[in-house]
């Protein structure tokens, strides 16, 4: 019994050990991507952020301490205080991280990032015609999906020289495309009710399905990553923003809004209803699903289990329950930060710490590890 017991112990010790240390592993020799694209938004954004706020004279936190004070030692343009997914899915796949490209001077050769914070699924004169946010707020701004894919598509004739090069490059490379969604839904729970938010999603899912076709049909993209939506009502802005007096609008569980989440779960569920047609129809193509979602609610129901002191404050804010306050920002000189951001699940705003990413990260490598690059064998 008692061998047994510490078998089991043993056993357990090990599959834990193994999961937290799956990211730092060597990359599986099935998996020789060259590249890495990814199309997003804060969640995903390593520097494109920065630039493009400053030509539009927005002031951007990220470029201020304590951002990147646990990994780079200096705010490294991304909302964070270390590596995001995608540099964690980098490191993994034995690819330099994914540079930034409005911030790097350098080659794309091995990974081009377009995702900017604050970046909507659907172009920004849907929500300026709609007055979301709305003035004086500038945001939407013109860094959409659409747009994104825009960029991209002129870069391409530095990436490859002829179409058939392209293909080929493309064809064994990894695509992210996301995560996309957050920003459409929470600009637009600024002015809207959440059940006319929730109107939006089919048109966000579509723009998602357009886009992931285009990649295919266009550009010869054989594997990509598409993540969904994190729980919005577990995020410290909406917990703020949207606080309700009546304890029946929270699961009483986890603390979270309820109605804020469903909208999420919906999006994620049309999201991977599109991606089973796109995957039946394009059958030489590897489409990830990413869940988002899960692991970030997996944490919130278990702090322990992840070592978290606290899963629905920020390390970085101001005042207020949630140490969120949209008026006492994170990198404002009067900004308070915790003493252990890995005893957190936020960092700053909906930004999670760099210990959540990598458990995240770990994750989604599970799933692009379970299925080997397609072969280039038929690429057309
Ligand atoms: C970009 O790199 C080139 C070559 O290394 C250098 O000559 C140029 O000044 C750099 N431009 C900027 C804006 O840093
Ligand atoms: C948005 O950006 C794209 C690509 O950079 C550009 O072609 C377009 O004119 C811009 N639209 C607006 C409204 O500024
Ligand atoms: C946000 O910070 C300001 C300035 O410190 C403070 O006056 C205000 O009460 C805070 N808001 C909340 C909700 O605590």
């Amino acid at each position: 019994m008692v061998k047994m017991h510490m078998l089991l112990c043993v056993t357990f010790f090990i599959l834990h050990l193994s999961s937290l240390m799956l990211v730092t592993s060597s990359p599986s020799s099935s998996l020789h991507y060259k590249s890495i694209f990814s199309f997003g938004d804060s969640l995903a954004d390593t520097g494109n952020g920065p630039v493009i706020f400053e030509r539009l004279s927005i002031f951007n936190p990220v470029t201020r301490h304590p951002y990147g004070s646990t990994f780079f030692g200096r705010p490294s343009g991304r909302d964070c205080d270390g590596r995001l997914i995608i540099d964690f899915i980098a490191e993994n796949l034995g690819l330099p991280y994914v540079p930034a490209t409005q911030a790097h001077n350098g080659s794309f050769h091995q990974g081009a990032n377009f995702a900017v914070a604050a970046a909507t699924t659907l172009d920004a004169e849907f929500y300026h015609e709609r007055d979301i946010p709305g003035a004086p707020s500038k945001f939407p701004l013109n860094t959409s999906l659409e747009v994104q894919l825009a960029w991209f598509e002129s870069m391409k004739p530095y990436l490859c020289p002829t179409e058939r090069e392209c293909k080929e490059f493309f064809a064994s490379s990894l695509f992210f495309v996301g995560e996309f969604g957050v920003n459409d839904y929470h600009f637009s729970f600024q002015k809207k009710t959440v059940q006319e938010v929730r109107s939006f999603v089919p048109d966000i899912v579509a723009t998602l399905s357009m886009a992931i076709e285009r990649l295919i049909t266009k550009h010869g993209v054989r594997s990509l990553v598409v993540p969904g939506v994190i729980p919005s009502g577990c995020s410290p802005p909406i917990l703020t923003k949207f606080a309700d007096d009546s304890p029946a609008a929270y699961d009483s569980k986890t603390g979270c809004l309820k109605a804020y989440n469903e909208v999420g779960m919906h999006h994620n569920s049309l999201l991977q209803a599109a991606l089973s047609k796109l995957q039946a129809k394009h059958r030489n193509v590897r489409i990830i699903y990413a869940d988002y979602f899960g692991p970030v609610m997996e944490m919130v129901q278990s702090p322990h289990k992840f070592g978290f002191e606290d899963v629905l404050s920020v390390c970085c804010g101001g005042p207020g329950r949630y140490m969120y306050n949209a008026s006492v920002r994170c990198g404002d000189a009067a900004a308070i930060t915790c003493v252990d951001p890995s005893a957190r699940l936020y960092w700053a705003g909906v930004h999670l710490t760099e210990v959540a990413n990598r458990y995240i990260a770990s994750r989604w490598m599970g799933k692009i590890n379970s299925l080997a690059r397609p072969s280039s064998k038929g690429a057309k």
